[in-house]
């Protein structure tokens, strides 16, 4: 694998190579090996231009666990504030040794010029840019539901067959998007949920179900009802009910949280809004996945990395993701 990009072009191949990894790295987590000695000598530059605390962190720890050397950059701080370019800040770093990079962007397709352009070298890894994608919040996503539903008889296995309600603010959200592509590439049914307002104006091309009402979708029972953030930051006020409306029709409480099968996981990518899209007790729930989500997202990380800097390359084999 050169790149991790976006999921809408990741074959279901590579994407069960991944969650099969990231099985492995899991693995000798729990057996409390701390450390890997996979990637010693390489270097994995962290380059976020947005806030992130999930994400960049556990890039940190899964590149720390391979015994990657890890430099953090963010934009705050930095030459960026003084007019430095994206191409700038990327071949500065490359300067210093990068081999993958990993960024941040609130400019959608930023990590793929970064990786097409020729100004660097490293592999890049899309870790969230603009309202596009969030490829790997998706592949912990989808570890996350296999994990539940087999166990440790995951290995190989798809999500056919699973159903996933994905609710809310799904016009801004990158983590949507790179759930639709992925849980569908791997056989899920997805069902999205949303105010009328908060749907793309092109989801009829998407192999979704859409519905505007959350208890409609509930009471088919899925086995997962995935709740996404509400972006107040990129919300125009046209979109959005007032936040009394919004939780009321649109948030999961307890009462909606307990009408689910005993087996059906409620998950978050995080950070919450609680209170707003998810009350605290649905969110504190047994049945929520919210932090088996985080711990999950540091092994499939691990996965990435090693397959972008120790595993085959797509790229020798004429394949290029
Ligand atoms: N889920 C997620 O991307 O969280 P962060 O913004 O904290 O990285």
């Amino acid at each position: 694998m050169r790149h991790l990009l976006d999921t809408h072009t990741l074959d279901r191949e590579t994407a069960l190579r991944i969650l099969d990894v990231a099985e492995d790295m899991s693995d000798t987590q729990s057996r409390e090996i701390k450390k890997l000695p996979t990637l010693r000598g390489k270097t994995v530059v962290n380059l976020f231009f947005e806030d992130s605390t999930r994400t960049r962190i556990s890039f940190e720890a899964a590149a720390k666990r391979l015994s990657a050397d890890v430099i953090n950059f963010a934009a705050k701080g930095s030459s960026v504030s003084k007019g430095e370019s994206l191409k700038d800040t990327a071949q500065t770093l490359q300067a210093m040794g990068a081999d993958a990079v990993v960024i941040r962007h609130s400019a959608s397709g930023a990590p793929r010029t970064l990786a097409t352009s020729g100004w660097i070298s490293a592999g890049v890894v899309n870790a969230g840019d603009g309202t596009h994608e969030h490829p790997t919040q998706a592949l912990l996503d989808a570890f996350t539901i296999r994990k539940r539903r087999c166990g440790t008889a995951s290995r190989g296995r798809d999500l056919a067959g699973v159903r996933v309600v994905i609710v809310g603010d799904v016009l801004h959200s990158r983590v949507a998007r790179s759930n639709v592509w992925l849980l569908t590439t791997l056989g899920a049914d997805v069902t999205l949920v949303s105010p009328p307002t908060l749907v793309p104006q092109n989801v009829s091309q998407w192999p979704v179900r859409v519905l505007y009402d959350l208890d409609e979708a509930l009471a088919d029972g899925p086995d997962a009802v995935m709740m996404l953030r509400i972006q107040l930051e990129r919300m125009n006020a046209a979109y959005f009910p007032s936040e009394r409306e919004y939780s009321r029709t649109w948030g999961l409480d307890a009462v909606r949280a307990g009408s689910l099968p005993s087996d059906s996981i409620v998950m978050h990518p995080g950070p919450m809004n609680r209170g707003l899209e998810i009350s605290s007790e649905a969110a504190d729930s047994p049945r929520s996945t919210v932090l088996e989500q985080v711990t999950n997202g540091v092994s499939v990380r691990m996965a990435v990395l090693y397959m972008l800097l120790a595993g085959e390359r797509d790229d020798e084999r004429g394949r290029d993701l």
